[in-house]
Formats: C-alpha cells, structure tokens, sequence
C-alpha cells in the first residue's frame, strides 16, 4: 500500500470515529463544565494532515487564517499570534513605537479584568490606569473613565468583558476629544458587536485570544486586528524577531546592503528588537475551521443566556443579580456572571463549593480587582476613585460555563439546585 492510500484510510478511520462518538453522545442533565472546545472530525483530519504533509510552522494557512479572521470582524488587516497575551504585548509595543509614547505614559483599563491586560501596559514601562467598572455590564464606567484622563493619559484600552461589549460609542468620542488611541481587548468577545459592527472594529488596534475555553479556539492563539497599514508592519515585524518586513524579504533581491552588512541574506536582517510570538499552520487550520462555527456557536450562546437569566431573574432574583443587554448589542457570553446580592446569608465561597460538589464548575471574575492581586501591588500604576464596584465584583461575583454543551436541562436543575441551597 502506498502513503496516499493509508493517508486515506486514516481520514476516513478518523470520520468514521466521530461518526461514532457523536451518535453515542449524550450531553449530561446536571454536569456544566465551565468550556468545552468543540472539535469533530473536520478538526481531528486538520491536525493529522498537518503532520503527515509535514505541513507545520506560519505560512498559508496562517495568512488565511488573518485574511478570513479580519475581514469577518471587519478589519483590513490581521497579525496572528500564539496567544491572546502575545497579541496584547505587541499591539501595545506597535503603539508605543509608531506614536512615539514616552515611557510612563498612561494607558487606562478597567480595574476588573484578565492579568494580561495590565501586564504588557507595565511590560512595556507604561502605566496602568485602573478604571472602575459597571455592576450591571462589567465594562468600563464612562464618568470614570472622563475623571482618569490626565495629560500623562495615551491610550484607552476597553475589554469587552466575558463577551458584552464596552460602550464603544462614548468610549471612541471621549479618545477623538482627548486625542488618544484605542486599543480594544476583544480576548473574550469573537462576534460581539454594537449596531452589528463587531468588537475590534472602534479602535485603532484590538486583540483577540483564541486560548481553549473561548468561544473559538486554535487551543492556543491569538489575534490582532487593524486598519492602519504602518501599525500592521510593525506588528508583523515584531512578531517574527524584529526582522526586516516581508514584503521586503520577497522583493528584488534576496540580499540586503547597507554601512556594516554586505549582501547580507534578508531572512537573517533584524530592523527591530522582536519578539517570536508566531502562530503555527497546525493552529491556523483550526482556526480556520472554529471561524465557519463561530455564528453558530455562538447563537446557542445567546439562547441559552438569556434562558438562565430569565430562569434567574425569576427564581433567585433574591440573591443574584445578572447583567443586563444593552439594546442593539450582539452580546456573546464567553461564561456567564451572578453577582451576589448584598446581605444574603451564604458567601460566594459556600456557593460555589457547593456547586462544585455538584459537578458545576465556576470561577471568580478574573483577577477581581487588578490592583489589589500580589503582582501588580508595588508595581507602576494608578487607581481612579475608590473601585468601590470592582471590589464588590472581586468578592461577590462567580461565573459558569453557558457553551453549546450546556443544555437547558441542566440550567434548570443549576437553578433548582441554587434554589434548594439557598433557603
Ligand atoms: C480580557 C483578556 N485579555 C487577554 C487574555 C489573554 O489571552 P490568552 O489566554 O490567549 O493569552 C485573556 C484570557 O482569556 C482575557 O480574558
């Protein structure tokens, strides 16, 4: 048998075993896993293939992988990366650059959120101004945000928490009036989006995170996304070592001369000081793939958080507090929140152990409050105010898992559970 016709059987052993596996499938009525990445055989083919054509480090797939990825988020061009931390980094250090922002220069973020969006700020000798947020959507508070601006202030950079998307409306005509960038952390929000134009979109840069337990996944990966054709050089620059554009690799010549270099081969020329944060075909191919589910995916999403809103709203609305939709938002839900209510008599510790004994998986809000982790306490930065409600979303809030897996069965006995609990 030659390599082509065991290739062959091997991808239809592999349909075969998803033919398999997804008929004997039966999703629980009680468990919720906080994500679950949804791969079938389209997925499993993609990985085996990768190996066996030895088709591995970035090149086509990754170039359309950024095609397809920008243009479904409606942005001109897409940088992509090993993770959403990396797209952070050198999104930050493209601005930084190409705007010529001093070191200690402000870049402002609400107080409640990931780690890697403050850490890259203070990376890169900038400093981290941390904003209070809303209770009722965990973005950004706009009267905040007006009070943190100073002249040190250089860039905003909004998240759009757990997939509800900041009011990017007030947020981009605060930064035209001020004269700042906009840097959008959409690490948690593929798809969402505000009068249907998406999340990404609003500012100069934004940065996704395709990391396994978001709504689409490479497993590891990141994106960045951009209008601006300086700011996409530089970042393609910056992700492969600080080496000379590629544009300029491919063009002419294959060798580079200048006072010290002499016919110097292009590939080996570094115009920058660079990272490796590059994105792998294995990975690309995935993504490739998750993209054609995303809308998909995501509208089960939709439904089933607002089935357990109304479920919440309606038996514990006692206890919780849920976020509330925006009108003419396309909200996403990576996970879903509960914020407990003031004054209830059981902790969110005792909450969620209870649930866990129960096999629901549930997490706190991130880092809480940024400035108030081990990590960032003596390290550059400045508070806004008092944080009163980022501190209360620190020791009262939780999130579950709300994926396509998840089925409205076990929303109903999560929330007969809490109920029982509770009383
Ligand atoms: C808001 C936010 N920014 C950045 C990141 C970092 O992404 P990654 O885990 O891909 O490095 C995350 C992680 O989920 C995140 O939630």
């Amino acid at each position: 048998m030659n390599t082509n016709k065991i290739k062959s059987k091997i991808n239809s052993e592999i349909d075969n075993y998803y033919k398999v596996k997804n008929s004997n499938q039966k999703l629980s009525n009680t468990k919720i896993t906080l994500s679950e990445p949804i791969f079938d055989n389209l997925e499993a083919k993609h990985v085996i293939n990768c190996f066996l054509n030895g088709n591995l480090s970035q090149g086509k797939l990754v170039k359309d992988f950024e095609n397809k990825f920008s243009k479904e988020m409606n942005c001109k061009y897409g940088i992509a990366t090993n993770s959403g931390s990396s797209a952070n980094l050198i999104a930050l250090d493209a601005l930084k650059q190409i705007y010529k922002i001093k070191n200690g220069s402000e870049v402002i973020i609400p107080a409640s959120t990931f780690a890697t969006v403050a850490m890259p700020i203070i990376q890169l000798g900038l400093k981290p101004v941390y904003v209070d947020i809303d209770v009722e959507t965990l973005n950004l508070n706009i009267d905040q945000l007006k009070k943190a601006i100073n002249i040190n202030t250089k860039i905003i950079m909004p998240v759009h928490t757990l997939g509800m998307p900041a009011n990017m409306i007030e947020i981009t005509k605060i930064a035209k009036n001020n004269k700042l960038l906009v840097f959008e952390d959409c690490c948690e929000a593929h798809g969402a989006a505000i009068n249907q134009k998406k999340v990404g979109s609003f500012g100069k840069i934004s940065a996704f995170s395709f990391f396994v337990a978001h709504n689409m996944t490479t497993i590891e990966g990141g994106m960045i996304l951009t209008n601006d054709k300086a700011i996409n050089d530089k970042c393609r620059s910056l992700r492969e070592f600080g080496r000379i554009p590629q544009k300029l690799i491919n063009k002419d010549s294959r060798y580079y001369s200048d006072k010290f270099l002499k016919d110097y081969d292009k590939r080996y020329v570094f115009t920058e000081v660079g990272y490796n944060m590059r994105m792998t075909e294995v990975h690309a191919g995935l993504g490739l793939i998750q993209l054609k589910k995303l809308n998909k995916f995501n509208s089960i999403r939709v439904k089933n958080a607002s089935f357990l809103s109304n479920l919440i709203n309606k038996n514990l609305a006692d206890f919780f507090l849920t976020t509330k939709k925006e009108k003419n938002y396309t909200n996403t839900y990576y996970t879903f929140p509960l914020i407990l209510k003031k004054n209830i008599k059981k902790s969110r510790r005792q909450i969620c152990e209870f649930l866990e004994n129960n096999k629901i998986q549930t997490r706190p809000m991130m880092g809480g409050c940024l400035p108030d982790q081990p990590a960032f306490r003596g390290q550059p930065g400045r508070i806004v105010g008092s944080l009163k409600n980022s501190r209360y979303i620190r020791d009262n809030c939780f999130f579950i898992g709300i994926h396509p897996m998840v089925t409205k069965k076990a929303l109903i006995n999560f929330v007969k559970l809490l109920k029982t609990f509770l009383r």
